[in-house]
């Protein structure tokens, strides 16, 4: 059986103590780092950028989830890349020339993603589906960590499971937004690969265990047997 992949979203950790949040998702059985680059332009918000991307770079081993929610992503490719990214990942409502980004992307080495807003069909990734490693579908409107988990998104990674299978893509689906062990289930079994989980992991008396819980989670589907 093919085991899904746990990424903690960093942005819902105690910044004053960076390392040590680091060292957590570092000892846990997380797979990822999930990080969330917001410039108060695409979305309302504005987080970090390469600088500290670097600095997370030098505390861990585990890959790089690098998430951008910002406009003209091109501009920074390569950046990130060099900060230490090793899935970056942009926004489908961000990018004019999506299919040159994504050679962008790839030429850096790095594996390349591409986001959707929970408003964007996932059709419209049909003619981009097998230049891409990895879609992460957005199950909330991206800004904010803590928000409430949308349901439609269900329906969206059982359409996007079919697209890449009948077409024999090795397509990783990751979904990001409201996941914890209340709909990790729905959304593992709908056929995603990649639960990013920010609250539900650092909100959490126990972000070790709630990791593990994560992780324990068994896809049923016969389809991944
Ligand atoms: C939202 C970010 C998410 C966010 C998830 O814009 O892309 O990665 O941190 O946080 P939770 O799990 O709290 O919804
Ligand atoms: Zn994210």
């Amino acid at each position: 059986m093919r085991t899904h992949l746990v990424a903690p979203s960093l942005l819902a950790a105690d910044f004053a103590h960076l390392d040590r949040e680091v060292a957590v998702v570092e000892q846990s059985l997380a797979d990822w780092h999930h990080l969330d680059v917001m410039d108060g332009r695409f979305v309302p918000n504005i987080t970090f950028g390469m600088f500290i991307v670097q600095a997370i770079r030098r505390l861990a081993t585990k890959p790089l989830d690098v998430h951008l929610m910002i406009v003209e992503p091109e501009r920074y490719v390569e950046a990130f890349r060099q900060a230490g990214a090793d899935i970056i990942t942009v926004h489908y409502e961000a990018c004019t020339h999506l299919h040159r980004i994504i050679q962008q992307i790839k030429a850096t080495g790095a594996q390349a993603g591409v986001a959707v807003n929970p408003h964007t069909s996932v059709e419209l990734l049909d003619d981009i589906l097998e230049d891409i490693d990895l879609v992460c579908l957005m199950s909330v409107n991206p800004g904010f960590g803590g928000q409430q988990f949308i349901y439609r998104t269900i329906p969206k990674i059982r359409r996007l499971r079919e697209m890449a299978d009948t077409r024999n893509i090795p397509l990783l689906i990751e979904v990001d937004g409201g996941i914890g062990l209340q709909n990790a289930e729905a959304v593992l079994q709908s056929g995603a690969d990649v639960l990013v989980a920010g609250s539900s992991v650092f909100a959490a008396k126990d972000p070790l265990e709630a990791i593990a819980q994560l992780k324990r989670i068994e896809r049923k589907r016969a389809h991944f047997a």
